[in-house]
């Protein structure tokens, strides 16, 4: 009885590893982070990130010179290198070139809090 549960709590640890490992769950934790998505929603229009990205929910956003975001909110890594987090998205969205230097995305000059509320529109992507 003794070895059944020793076995059993040893293979729920094991799937504790596995599902820290993966970083999904990470990614998507919003914890300390102010944003208004609906406002953001709004300068996502204004700004034009859909004359280069395909964006869910955003009438005419269907660019194709960057990647689409459709569940980007749920993404591991932004531009393949960055842990994504709403403080790395919204540092990103802030001066992409400062992020990850060379990377195609032009510094369009974004006010902090702006790339908060639409680093917190785009966590809606799920
Ligand atoms: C001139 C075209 C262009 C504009 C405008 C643009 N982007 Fe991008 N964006 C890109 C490109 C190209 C990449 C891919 C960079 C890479 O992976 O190295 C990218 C990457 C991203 C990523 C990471 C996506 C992923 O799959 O990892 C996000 C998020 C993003 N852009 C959001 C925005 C937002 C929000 C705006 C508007 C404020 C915007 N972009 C405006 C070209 C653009």
């Amino acid at each position: 009885m003794g070895d059944i549960l020793a076995a059993r709590l040893l293979i729920a640890s094991l799937l504790g590893v596995a599902a820290i490992g993966c970083g999904e769950t990470e990614a998507a934790s919003a914890d300390n982070f102010n944003g208004d998505a609906r406002r953001g929603a709004d300068l996502v229009k204004n700004y034009h990130c859909g004359g280069c990205h395909d964006i869910p929910g955003i009438a005419g956003a269907d660019g194709n010179v960057g990647p689409p975001l459709h569940r980007v909110g749920t993404r591991t890594y932004i531009a393949g290198y960055i842990q994504n987090s709403p403080d790395n998205m919204a540092a990103w969205i802030e001066d992409p070139q400062k992020a990850l230097p060379g990377n195609a995305m032009p510094r369009m000059g974004i006010p902090q809090k702006d790339a908060r509320d639409i680093a917190a529109f785009l966590y809606t992507l799920k």
